[in-house]
């Protein structure tokens, strides 16, 4: 096992490592680790921030922000993780209305982000961002064939759509606090609404458990791993996600009190004071290890934030990116700063459109990183 340098808040321009199992694709693993090299070739993942190009091709967005849309149709089922009788009360159903967006209403936390069409826009969008940035892997960790798998936090419960469809003989679950899931979808897939914050009933139940995007929403993630860890059958795999919220270069190009600094403060401010951290992805290898979890492997990767890299692939993930958050910027943050920190919903809007002129520069040669992490239930699978 190797893992990347930790992140201690914001500094970019460290010297990055990888670790990494095979491709789900190949055969079944050996756990012992590979060189990092030789894992970042297989994969085609880049562990190195990029060389810019001499010639930024700077992307112009639009910025809508969308609106309270209706979220068509959804499906999910009323069994759950934590609770047998959790019924599709108005709980459930209901939404929240917060400076113009539309909100989750169930659930024991109140989530930073909005669930409206435009939110799930955004979500599908990062979707495309992470598989690219996989080389069209769902996922890293070395397990060939789960047969039961659980995606926490599935969203419009694209992952867990295309991970149904790439393993069809497995039985796929997508839990999540809003109803924002399509009725379309294969037959070996079923959404759930549920909050994986409260206590879990599934108990050895599952080969791989994901969780992709989940930073600032566990109050106790050292609690929320041991729920993990339970909800594993012996030699089990969980792999997160986890991108962070500083945005850094390694180019001088971001001066003390740039708009890029003021971000990543206020959402760690924001975060902390809603007692739902975001500055958590460098802790999760250490918090996987602690409750038990075993062969936990850590990828930090960057990612580029605009088509600045000179290499067309990072170029692309770096356009995606872009857009990603210059559309993502409001859902983001806006809860958290109107709620926690106290703002209007004008200064709320005035520091949205600077972030998104900065986000559209791609001459910034920005970049965040993202924590892949995955961790082994100890014991063996009996089905590999
Ligand atoms: C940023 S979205 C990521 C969606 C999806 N994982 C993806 O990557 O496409 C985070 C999702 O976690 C869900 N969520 C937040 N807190 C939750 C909780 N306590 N229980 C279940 N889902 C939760 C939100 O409703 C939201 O859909």
């Amino acid at each position: 096992m190797i893992t990347g340098p930790r992140e201690g808040g914001g500094g970019g321009g460290e010297q990055q490592s990888v670790a990494a199992g095979p491709k789900e694709t190949s055969p079944t693993p050996a756990i012992s680790p590979a060189p990092p090299d030789e894992l970042a070739r297989e994969y085609g993942i880049n562990t190195e921030v990029p060389e810019p190009t001499d010639f930024p091709d700077l992307h112009d967005g639009d910025d809508d922000d969308g609106g309270i849309e209706s979220d068509g149709d959804s499906v999910f089922d009323e069994n759950s993780i934590n609770s047998e009788t959790t019924s599709l009360n108005s709980s459930v159903i209901k939404y929240r209305e917060e400076i113009g967006r539309r909100y989750h209403a169930y659930g024991t936390m109140e989530h930073w982000g909005p669930n409206d069409e435009h939110a799930q826009e955004q979500q599908d969008l990062s979707h495309h961002l992470w598989t690219l940035v996989l080389n069209g892997n769902l996922y890293l960790a070395p397990i060939r064939d789960p047969k039961s798998v659980l995606d926490l936090g599935t969203g419009t419960g694209i992952w867990a759509i295309d991970m149904a469809d790439a393993h069809p003989q497995a039985v796929v679950k997508g839990i999540d606090l809003s109803p924002i899931q399509p009725s379309w979808i294969p037959p070996n897939l079923k959404f759930e609404i549920d909050d994986y914050n409260l206590e879990w009933l599934d108990k050895g139940k599952y080969d791989l458990i994901h969780g992709r995007e989940l930073l600032g929403t566990v109050p106790n993630w050292v609690e929320f791993y041991r729920q993990v860890l339970s909800g594993l059958k012996p030699g089990g795999w969980f792999e997160q996600v986890d991108p962070t919220i500083f945005l850094v270069s390694n180019y001088g190009t971001l001066p003390p009190g740039h708009v890029f600094h003021q971000w990543s403060e206020l959402m760690d401010e924001g975060g902390r004071k809603a007692g739902l951290d975001f500055n958590t992805a460098h802790h999760i290898k250490r918090w996987l290890e602690e409750v038990g979890f075993v062969n936990v492997t850590e990828v930090k990767m960057p990612i580029p934030v605009g088509s600045w890299p000179k290499d067309p692939r990072q170029r692309e993930i770096g356009a995606f990116n872009q857009l990603r958050i210059e559309q993502g910027v409001l859902d983001f943050c806006g809860r958290r700063f109107t709620n926690n920190l106290g703002w209007s919903r004008v200064q709320l809007e005035v520091f949205c459109a600077a972030m998104r002129d900065a986000v559209r520069d791609s001459k910034l040669l920005a970049h965040h990183y993202a924590y892949f992490v995955y961790g082994q239930k100890p014991g063996n699978l009996g089905n590999e």
